[in-house]
């Protein structure tokens, strides 16, 4: 389904019915990465929404920078137009980088959080010259580089051997981003704020998930965020990578649905709707 929302165009599902969930996706990739959690949700009695963000999926490509602003603000307005006037949100990675800020602005909107193999610190100097090269490199060459040492960092190191047809075919959605939303991306978690020290304002139910094998976010990062956060559950996935809820689908549903189950009271019983669009 689309929409306009913010002037951009999105791309999104709304599938089940219950307490919304909704599900933002990491850098570069789209709302397809939530399909396993999609299905096991709205058979548990979830209205589950995904959104492609903006210039990523099946969204419009607008001109960035897209700061992280203006991601959540774009998912705010998508729960406007659905009806929707609080969920609980999981961001993956730079999802929970924009789960952040729409906590930060929009509290209200937020029933739980969920921190998907993510961080709340910013970027490092030397962090920072790196995504304004990525970005540079991006524009003027091409993304080939980036997608390569991306598909390197999502996975675990056994999941290349495992399960090469994941890795191609998440290869095939971050070769399908337009170069100026890839760059726009790049250069907006640049200057994304630092959450590190204001964790403990997000008094609400949260979810941490990390990855013992993710290459991207460390055990640390995400551990340090389950201990500011004032009412966190930290969730680990051994030998889970960045996208351990591609890798291990039933283990990563387990957690999630643990914490929803808690954390959303009014479930109806097991939805019997199958994963079809809502009317
Ligand atoms: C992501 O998975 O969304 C990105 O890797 C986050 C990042 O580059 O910091």
């Amino acid at each position: 389904m689309k929409t306009t929302v913010n002037g951009c165009t999105m791309a999104y599902e709304d599938i089940g019915s219950g307490p919304a969930v909704l599900l933002v996706h990491g850098f570069p990739l789209c709302r397809r990465m939530w399909r396993h959690q999609a299905k096991a949700l709205v058979e548990a009695g979830y209205r589950v929404v995904l959104p492609d963000l903006r210039g990523f999926g099946e969204s419009e490509a607008s001109a960035g920078p897209f700061s992280m602003s203006v991601f959540a603000d774009d998912l705010v307005g998508l729960m406007d137009r659905l009806g929707i006037e609080k969920a609980a949100i999981a961001g993956m990675s730079m999802g929970g980088y924009i789960l952040l800020d729409l906590l930060e602005r929009h509290f209200s909107r937020v029933a739980a959080a969920g921190f998907v193999f993510t961080r709340a610190g910013a970027d490092d100097e030397a962090g920072k010259v790196r995504r304004t090269q990525a970005a540079h490199a991006v524009q003027e060459t091409g993304p080939q580089d980036l997608i390569e040492s991306f598909s390197r960092l999502l996975f675990a190191p056994q999941t290349a051997t495992r399960a090469p047809e994941l890795v191609a075919e998440v290869k095939g959605w971050m070769a399908a981003v337009p170069r100026r939303s890839l760059a726009g991306a790049q250069l907006g978690m640049r200057d994304r704020k630092d959450y590190s020290e204001r964790l403990g304002a997000f008094d609400l139910p949260a979810l941490v998930v990390l990855g013992e094998r993710d290459g991207i976010v460390s055990a640390q990062e995400a551990e340090a965020m389950a201990r500011a956060l004032p009412r966190a559950t930290l969730c680990r996935i051994a030998g889970g990578g960045h996208m351990a809820n591609l890798e291990q689908p039933e283990t990563f549903n387990a957690c999630l649905l643990a914490f929803l189950h808690k954390a959303l009271p009014g479930r109806p019983e097991a939805s019997q709707r199958p994963l079809q669009q809502r009317d």
